[in-house]
């Protein structure tokens, strides 16, 4: 039963995909606050009562994709495209270290324009001007030699979510011409190029079953990243998904509980997008297992036109203000930010 499971689970780290299954299947409140519980503790061991910030930059919304679930895929007509400069990045980053932030997440859409000749030099300017700060890159796939130029240039972490590990799954999500074979040999070259990995998903996005989130916890547990980054689906009203449910809170903080106990270590953001579902979202994530959360350093002219999914939260808040925020946030729950880098820890 789900007991004798959630038992196995934490003894040995891991489930056999049918047990994941049933467990998910048979989830309610009284298991999912027992996980809940299960993992925060694996969690404090490692990191204490500390939750991570990442300043968060969006620097380009241009992207040549056209994932079906993304409000700024390259079909849409109705935003309006924007890219920061290496000034406006600068000072982005100069913005949020003057707050205390020591990690960074560059993260944009994939945008031709940022060739390796003009991302380098961008790498290289935060990483000599902050050189006591931590650099993540979110940039979507492109070449181990371009992987290996960004390292080089600075960069430690890549943030690249597989989004679905089932072939058939992530090809109800993508067009034809991405693939899945591609993206995974992404995160195995960046791997190779010296970086830091983090991967992830959506929860209850269109078509997923619970089969297939066990398939995506197990690959994980398998390429073994040091990040894993996942949130609810939301619904953008410029996609063929516009009428699609969200995923739940429920379930995305169900599965924080279980990457938790699958990986003590692991780094585990608790998401915007589960903050946007749940005004309390992010609280209930750090309660069952998460320890970074990644609020938006991206100028404010700038945000609303970032939008993955729809009623995305602190579009309108100045990076301070999230600060404050969160800060309060966390705190009201028993836990502190901490401006370090955040390293992952062994
Ligand atoms: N709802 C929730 N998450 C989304 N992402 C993209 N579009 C949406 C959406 N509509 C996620 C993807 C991507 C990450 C940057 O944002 O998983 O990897
Ligand atoms: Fe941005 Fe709360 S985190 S307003």
């Amino acid at each position: 039963n789900v007991w004798n499971l959630i038992e196995t689970l934490y003894k040995d780290q891991t489930l056999e995909k049918e047990e994941l299954v049933f467990l998910l299947e048979h989830r309610d409140e009284e298991t999912a606050s027992c996980l809940g519980e299960l993992a925060r503790k694996e969690a404090q061991k490692i990191y204490g009562n500390k939750v991570f910030p990442r300043g968060l930059i969006e620097f380009t919304n241009y992207c040549k994709n056209n994932c079906y679930y993304c409000g700024i895929q390259a079909s849409n007509r109705n935003i309006s495209r924007y890219r920061l400069s290496q000034e406006q990045i600068l000072s982005a980053c100069q913005n949020g270290y003057d707050l205390g932030y020591r990690s960074f997440v560059l993260q944009g859409g994939e945008d031709p324009y940022f060739s390796d000749e003009r991302m380098v030099p961008v790498v290289e300017a935060i990483h000599e001007s902050f050189p006591d700060c931590a650099i993540t890159l979110s940039l979507g796939e492109r070449s181990l030699e371009s992987y290996q130029k960004l390292h080089a240039a600075g960069g430690r972490r890549y943030l690249l979510r597989h989004e679905a590990i089932s072939p058939r799954l992530y090809g109800k999500l993508h067009p034809e011409k991405m693939s899945l074979r591609h993206r995974i040999q992404c995160l195995y070259d960046l791997r190779t190029a010296g970086f830091q990995v983090g991967t992830g998903f959506m929860v209850g996005a269109p078509f997923q079953t619970l089969e297939n989130l066990a398939d995506d916890l197990l690959f994980i547990q398998k390429l073994h990243p040091q990040m894993t980054g996942i949130g609810p689906f939301v619904p953008h009203h410029d996609t063929r998904f516009r009428d699609f449910a969200a995923g739940t809170a429920e379930l995305t903080i169900f599965l924080i509980s279980i990457l938790r106990l699958m990986d003590h270590h692991l780094l585990l953001p608790s998401t915007t997008a589960l903050g946007t579902i749940d005004p309390s979202g992010r609280e209930k994530g750090i309660l069952a297992g998460a320890n970074v959360v990644m609020p938006n350093l991206s100028p404010t002219d700038v945000r609303k036109d970032y939008a993955l999914y729809d009623n995305k939260i602190c579009t309108g808040e100045e990076a301070a203000e999230c600060i404050g925020c969160l800060s309060q946030r966390v705190e009201s729950i028993g836990y502190q930010l901490e401006f370090s880098q955040g390293n992952y820890r062994p």
